[in-house]
């Protein structure tokens, strides 16, 4: 048997404190940590598990710059938002700490300054594009310009999001600062650069040898495709005003790279929160550390925070890095800056006490192999026909029966048939092929056996019928539901590192503990004669209505997004003062509104333009209804040629806005004035 790791130290990783968390971060990373986590604890198993926020680096400083605030304002408001979104979806980090703490710059200094005095760095000065303005270099994502290869002209330093192409800043046609606006100029700058290269050898024994087997097939693959690549000295520095200052004589306006400071914010973290044992959680042989993580993070958790481990020494390397693909939303990916995304804390607002079904719906559906869509459809299906009528039927029927026949005792059990004994063992098997799913993070399949495990009780009880059996066998019915009620109660255990608020509603309701993974599934949980609470639905059924009104709201944001990329027409060619007073603007009400019959889209409208009424013939009968113009008041061009629409003079005109999609508005003063007031 494989020796168990003395303890674990599992961290997920640190969310950029530039905006809240969605459903990709939770399916991809949270949620496999947490399940993880549970087991690993009810599994009696020593395991910190480490989080926070990290609050350096450009996302944040662009964020500071879009909302018009300081970067400490946006780290402040979002890692307040992060934390209480994780800790209202139960995940259960032991600590939830955050980048920009004492003891982090403290510990990423240190850390930094050993590297330096063990001559672990090269210095290298390059040239850099450097704001004259703003008196600052420019990170790449601050640089805009032309795309040399589609010709977008707001392509980034870094990457064109038009083409896809990725871009250093000197490639940029006509590059300016988004700072200034000003085109920028290269100067000197010195950094510190750690020489993967050197590491190069040590990275195939470790991971290309030593990982081929326990590692993911997409982190492996990734890793070796960076491995074979040719590795290359990695600047650990910036020239930037945000972030660790670098801890050395000379070297103002720099700090530590945010992917330097980053990942060891695990280690200020467990510092911070155990500062008497969090070395050995770090140092100790016996520990056995994993990070979870998606996909875009995998080089630097697998290749470059482990060579800088090693290059500080003293430290335990991971044992695996279990990275998830990406999970996309109703077909297109998921975009924090189109909005295009399930917001945690807005599911809770539409689904409150309702975690568990989110949690659920990613796990079954989460992204472990490739990348997998989210749909709400899919959601309301799994929570009716999964959650609703398997798990929670099953329970209820198995609760309700006892109530009903035995008053809410456990009956004891008789001499146990075949089919009882087939469950039994069937039951008593469960525990450990979850539990060994989970430590292989196949958390997918964990799950399906959960959900197994609830078939199995539905099975028996639609093979027994003990709803019919009580009229002919009371003995034998109360056998069968103490079978169900085992069933019904090693659900308890197992459902607890998926769904840890509905493991705990059904052990009150079956007056039940969850107790140590290693008994669950024993055939005596419930012992005859204990008295089961009364009996509470687990899941409510999802209405259509409800999910056509999340898929409503991301249609209207989409809209949105349209309408904001959309382009704003050219400016028209000047007109002089007088030609503008030529026209006879005035405000008028709609007093009187019909539709021309046999036309789509004209309507026939009686406008009070304080001189007299006018009849204005307009074009808008597919934007807006007669009764929702009367009364409106509106502007009119009141000497515009008349001229006859469907045999019907027309005496001016309605001005309107038009949006991007042809959508029309109403063009109405900020409050009520007099009909025939001027428009000047
Ligand atoms: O991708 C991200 O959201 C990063 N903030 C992850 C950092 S993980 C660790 F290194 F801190
Ligand atoms: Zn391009």
């Amino acid at each position: 048997m494989a020796v168990l790791p003395q303890r674990y130290t599992v961290t997920a990783a640190l969310p950029y404190a530039n905006g809240p968390v969605h459903i990709g971060h939770l399916a991809g990373v949270y949620l496999p940590a947490d399940i993880y986590v549970r087991y690993l604890r009810a599994a009696g198993r020593d395991v910190k598990f480490i989080c926070g926020s990290d609050e350096h680096g450009v996302p944040i400083t662009i964020r500071a710059q879009k909302e018009g605030i300081t970067p400490q304002q946006v780290v402040d408001k979002y890692h307040t938002l992060i934390r209480d979104s994780f800790r209202d979806f139960n995940v259960s980090f032991d600590v939830y700490s955050r980048t920009s703490s004492a003891t982090h710059a403290a510990v990423s200094s240190d850390f930094f300054l050993k590297l330096y005095r063990d001559g672990k760095f090269i210095e290298q000065t390059t040239q850099q594009y450097f704001d004259e303005q703003a008196q600052q270099f420019l990170a790449d994502r601050y640089i805009v310009g032309t795309c040399p290869n589609c010709g977008n002209e707001n392509a980034y330093g870094d990457q064109c999001e038009r083409c896809g192409t990725s871009l250093s800043p000197t490639e940029l046609i006509n590059p300016r600062s988004m700072l200034s606006g000003a085109q920028p100029v290269l100067r000197d700058t010195k950094h510190w650069f750690l020489p993967l290269n050197e590491y190069e050898p040590w990275l195939r024994e470790w991971i290309i040898e030593g990982h081929k087997n326990d590692w993911k097939t997409n982190v492996y693959g990734q890793c070796k495709s960076w491995i074979d690549q040719g590795l290359h000295p990695r600047a650990v520095t910036r020239d930037l005003n945000w972030g660790v200052p670098v801890p050395l004589p000379g070297a103002e306006g720099k700090v530590l790279y945010v992917w330097f400071d980053a990942p060891i914010g695990y280690i200020s973290a467990t510092k911070e929160a155990f500062p008497d044992e969090w070395e050995t959680y770090w140092k100790d042989a016996g520990s056995k550390l994993v990070h979870f993580i998606g996909k875009d993070n995998i080089v630097f958790h697998c290749i470059i925070f482990p060579a800088m481990l090693k290059a500080h020494g003293g430290y335990i390397l991971p044992d695996n890095v279990p990275a998830n693909e990406f999970l996309n939303l109703e077909g297109d990916k998921i975009s924090t800056s189109r909005n295009w995304a399930v917001w945690l804390h807005e599911y809770l607002q539409d689904f409150p006490g309702q975690a568990d079904v989110l949690r659920y719906v990613l796990c079954a559906n989460a992204p472990e192999t490739k990348d997998n869509d989210f749909t709400w459809k899919d959601f309301q299906a799994r929570n009716n026909n999964e959650l609703v009528a398997t798990l929670g039927n099953f329970v209820n029927r198995a609760v309700v029966l006892t109530h009903k026949f035995f008053e809410g005792q456990v009956p004891a059990a008789g001499e146990f048939l075949e089919i009882d004994q087939d469950a039994l063992r069937q039951l008593a098997a469960f525990p450990a092929k979850i539990g060994e799913l989970i430590e292989n993070y196949r958390f997918r399949d964990a799950l399906a056996e959960v959900m197994n495990l609830a078939r199995l009780g539905n099975k028996y009880l639609a093979d027994t019928q003990p709803w019919h059996l009580i009229k002919t066998d009371v003995a034998r019915t109360g056998t069968v539901l103490h079978v169900a009620l085992q069933i019904a109660a090693a659900l308890v255990p197992v459902l607890g590192p998926f769904l840890p608020e509905s493991a705990e509603k059904l052990g009150a309701m079956l007056g039940l503990e969850a107790g140590p993974w290693a008994t669950a599934g024993r055939p005596n949980a419930l012992v005859a004669g204990h008295q089961l609470r009364e009996p509470a639905l687990l899941f409510a059924k999802i209405e259509d209505a409800t999910v056509e009104a999340q898929v409503q709201k991301l249609l209207d944001t989409k809209q949105a997004n349209l309408l904001a990329n959309s382009l704003v027409a050219e400016a028209k060619p000047e007109v002089s003062f007088d030609d503008f007073q030529k026209m006879d603007l005035r405000v008028g009400t709609v007093v009187a509104a019909e539709k021309v019959a046999k036309t789509k889209k004209l309507l026939k409208l009686i406008v009070d333009v304080g001189l007299e009424q006018r009849t204005i013939v307009s074009g808008i009968a597919e934007h807006f209804t007669p009764e929702e113009l009367i009364g409106q008041q509106v502007q009119v061009l009141l000497n515009l040629l008349p001229r006859e629409l469907k045999g019907i003079q027309s005496q001016g005109m309605l001005l309107m806005a038009e949006n991007a999609d042809g959508s029309l508005a109403l063009m109405q003063p900020g409050k009520p004035v007099r009909n025939g007031s001027g428009i000047n």
